[in-house]
C-alpha cells in the first residue's frame, strides 16, 4: 500500500492504494464512483473511459499510481441533472442507450473530443468513437447524438 493523492471531480483526494491496483478500481470501489463500468479490463471497449488531464483515458489500464497529483474527471463529474454536459444531454435527448453498459464510456470520449475539437465531421467522430464497443447497435443514435452535442456546444455562451 501507498498514499496516493490526486484530484478527482475537482476534489483533492487521498486514499492507501495498493501498488498494483488500476484507476477504475480505485474510482468504484474506494471512491464509489460508479460512473465508469467494468467491462473487459484490458483497454480494449472503452467502458472504463475516464478524463486524465482532460484526455480521455482506459482507468482498467491506468494504474492509480500513475495518476498521484494529476485531474481525474469520471461521469459524475462531467455534469448532473440540474447541469447536464451537453453531451449528456445529447445522449439522453437522443435516446441512445440500449442497455447503457457502453454509454459512460461513449459519453466520456465523445465530450474529450468535443473539448479540443468543437466541430468535427461525421468521419472524425465515427473514428473517434470507433474503440468503444455498444453490442446493443444504437450506433446510429449515438452519432446523432453527439453530432447535436457539437451544435449545442456551439450554442453556448463562452
Ligand atoms: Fe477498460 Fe474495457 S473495461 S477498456
Amino acid at each position: 500500500m501507498a498514499l496516493l493523492a490526486l484530484t478527482v471531480n475537482a476534489r483533492a483526494v487521498e486514499l492507501d492504494v495498493p501498488h498494483e491496483a488500476s484507476l477504475l478500481h480505485v474510482l468504484r470501489n474506494d471512491l464509489a464512483l460508479n460512473g465508469p463500468k467494468y467491462g473487459c479490463g484490458l483497454g480494449q471497449c472503452g467502458a472504463c473511459t475516464v478524463h486524465v488531464d482532460g484526455v480521455a483515458a482506459r482507468a482498467c489500464v491506468v494504474p492509480a499510481h500513475g495518476v498521484a497529483g494529476r485531474q481525474v474527471t469520471t461521469l459524475e463529474g462531467l455534469g448532473d441533472r440540474r447541469h447536464w454536459h451537453p453531451v449528456q444531454q445529447a445522449f439522453e435527448h437522443a435516446q441512445a442507450a440500449q442497455c447503457g453498459y457502453c454509454l459512460n464510456g461513449m459519453v466520456m470520449q465523445a465530450a474529450a473530443l468535443l473539448a479540443r475539437e468543437p466541430h468535427p465531421g461525421e468521419g472524425r467522430i465515427r473514428d473517434e468513437l470507433s474503440g468503444n464497443l455498444c453490442r446493443c447497435g444504437t450506433h446510429v443514435e449515438i452519432l446523432r447524438a453527439v453530432q447535436a452535442a457539437a451544435l449545442a456546444q456551439g450554442d453556448r455562451p463562452a
